[in-house]
């Protein structure tokens, strides 16, 4: 079996926004190294426009508009059509099938304590009355996603861990049962431990639309100057000279996710390295107006190249609606032979032959 030494990546998003500056360090970045380390065989994005509907049921447009908002953003970011294949969940009839076929093997008590999906309930407020069953049970449709591409790394955040060890145990349930069709995946999270997971600006956990507290890739430099100015830094810093904390400090956070030597070199020369800003600051006589109007040199220096690339796709939208179409084209091919695997497997295979009329004629004189 050739086939199981390659080595395939299965990824995601779900359109319901722009890509935030979180979505950047947690996976975006990765991917695109990943993409151009040139060791993999297959690489795959998918855009989950089935699994945003999961809780958008009635809100179909938005999910429609941000395809394209979410599409852009990976062509912006260096995702090279070339090279990965990006292509569209709800046009793949093939993840339908495999998600019904696996929820036969998933318990709804596993369900329930998937602690991803029990966190984003309570987020969305949603009692045992107003829970879609859809919602309750997407980790499923992103198992039929992964397994559907037969991939072998998903390079994620740790928030998608969860569904990777559900996804493996739907795996491991489906082979032991049916014999060994699936491709058991392992998740790749990001190397930089401190750029796992980036808070929002207000130095809540998590960058999130509805909290407000995001920057987005295609913001603009006025956008990014307001919301890096009015970032959360630490309360007890009101007085230059006062000692500050950078644990967590917004501005010392991001700066531990995005600046490097170099920046200093060019915008900040009083100092060498982070640890020295830092030290700064902890000893006090280090303002925040200095500290933010460095961390905006440094994401001006990364955002503004990703926002050129961006305007130069959204000029050509019948070039990116091409490549969607092909990409997605690409993936109903290689799904469709998974599932023509797992229904073989699964003895439901009836029109793949007719080597069954003999089965049942068997059965009859017997
Ligand atoms: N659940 C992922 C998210 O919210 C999106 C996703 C859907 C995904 N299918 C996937 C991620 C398959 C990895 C692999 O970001």
């Amino acid at each position: 079996m050739s086939e199981e030494k390659k080595q395939i990546i299965l990824t995601g998003d779900r359109p319901t926004g722009r890509l935030h500056l979180g979505h950047y360090v947690g996976s975006l970045r990765g991917r695109v190294e990943l993409q151009n380390s040139g060791k993999f065989d297959e690489i795959n994005i998918l855009v989950a426009d089935d699994q945003a509907l999961t809780d958008n049921a009635d809100n179909p447009q938005k999910i429609r508009d941000n395809m394209i908002q979410v599409v852009l953003d990976y062509l912006s970011v260096g995702i090279d059509p070339q090279k990965t294949n990006i292509c569209v969940q709800s046009a793949i009839p093939a993840l339908h099938a495999l998600t019904f076929y696996y929820m036969n093997l998933v318990t709804t008590a596993r369900l329930s304590r998937n602690p991803t999906v029990k966190s984003e309930i309570k987020l969305r407020g949603f009692d045992d009355e107003g829970l879609p069953a859809g919602f309750f049970t997407y980790p499923v449709s992103q198992a039929a996603d992964i397994t559907a591409f037969n991939a072998t790394v998903v390079p994620v955040g740790e928030d998608q861990l969860p569904m990777l060890e559900q996804t493996r145990e739907i795996v491991h349930k489906f082979n032991s049962v049916y014999g060994e069709v699936l491709t058991m995946p392992n998740a790749l999270l990001p190397s930089n431990e401190k750029a796992r997971r980036l808070p929002g600006t207000d130095g809540k956990a998590k960058m999130s639309k509805s909290l407000g507290n995001c920057i987005y890739l295609s913001d603009d430099s006025k956008t990014l100057h307001d919301r890096v100015f009015s970032m959360y830094t630490d309360p007890e810093h009101i007085n230059v000279a006062d000692p500050g904390h950078v644990e967590g400090n917004m501005v010392f956070t991001y700066l531990d996710a995005f600046c490097t030597d170099e920046h200093f070199a060019e915008y900040l020369p009083d100092y060498q390295n982070l640890d020295e800003m830092k030290a700064h600051y902890m000893r006090g006589g280090l303002g925040d107006v200095k500290c933010k109007k460095f961390l905006y040199n440094v994401l001006e220096e990364m955002l503004s190249p990703i926002r050129a690339e961006r305007s130069r796709w959204a000029a050509d939208i019948p070039a990116v609606y091409d490549i969607l179409k092909a990409g997605t084209a690409h993936a109903v091919e290689v799904t469709n032979e998974t599932l023509e695997r797992v229904r073989a497997a699964m003895k439901i295979d009836y029109f793949a032959g007719d080597a069954i009329i003999k089965e049942w004629e068997d059965i009859l004189k017997s």
